[in-house]
């Protein structure tokens, strides 16, 4: 479903240049789980984003479903970043001044689809991740761990066919990490494939195959 091919990054110009991907390459299956690991400043965030189509890449190609994403602009753009893609971040990047529920049903609410079923899909992902009597609340009353799961259940809302998740636990407690570990298990019932990004040697041997990053 994923084939990166010499994907090249760097950051800078002339002297000062960071080379962070050199003829980077991977392959990913539907369904699968990675986990990507490696140290601080190999490059990890920098393949996401640009696997997320958030950033670009100097050369290389990206194939998701047979698709180079790089030949992707405007709306078809918006529509994989928005339709194919849940990003899940360290810090949550929930909204203060909304709900669990309404920021749970953002994505939908950007893409102009406020209505009663999507209302019910997003409830369904907060009672999935245990979060049913945390609707009303606002994120400055959730736990770190609640916070989580809701961001979760945010990038699963516009049925995304892959999740990527950039050290979805680094900021948790072991409890916290354990629970939200065990959401992204229960993706795999859905087919969903996942990049994750970690430093958590459990979540890395909880996962189909492991990728290891080096510094340039
Ligand atoms: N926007 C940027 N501008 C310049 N350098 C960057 C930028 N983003 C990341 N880098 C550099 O690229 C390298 C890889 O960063 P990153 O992808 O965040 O690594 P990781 O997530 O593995 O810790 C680091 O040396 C970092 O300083
Ligand atoms: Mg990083």
């Amino acid at each position: 479903m994923l084939e990166i091919i010499n994907l090249n990054k760097t950051f800078g110009m002339g002297e000062s240049s960071i080379h962070v991907l050199t003829d980077f390459n991977m392959t990913v299956e539907q369904g699968e789980r990675v986990a990507i690991v490696g140290q601080s400043g190999a490059g990890k965030s920098t393949l996401l984003q640009i696997i997320g189509g958030l950033d670009s890449a100097d050369s290389g190609i990206i194939n998701f479903k047979n698709e180079n994403i790089f030949d992707k602009k405007g709306k078809e753009l918006d529509r994989y970043r928005n339709r194919e893609v849940g990003f899940v971040f360290q810090f949550h990047y929930l909204l203060d001044d909304f709900t669990a529920l309404e920021n749970v049903m953002m994505p939908a609410m950007i893409a102009g689809e406020d209505t009663a079923e999507n209302r019910e899909y997003a409830k369904s992902l907060l009672a999935r991740f245990g979060l049913s009597d945390r609707e009303i609340h606002f994120p400055s009353q959730l736990s770190g761990g609640e916070q989580q799961r809701t961001a979760l259940a945010r990038a699963l809302m516009n049925r995304p066919s892959m999740i990527l998740a950039d050290e979805p636990t680094g900021s948790l407690d072991k409890k916290n990490s354990e629970e939200v570990l065990s959401m992204f298990d229960s993706l795999k019932n859905d087919g969903i494939t996942v990049l994750i990004v970690t430093h958590d040697d459990e979540i890395a041997k909880s996962c189909d195959r492991i990728v290891k990053m080096e510094k340039a």
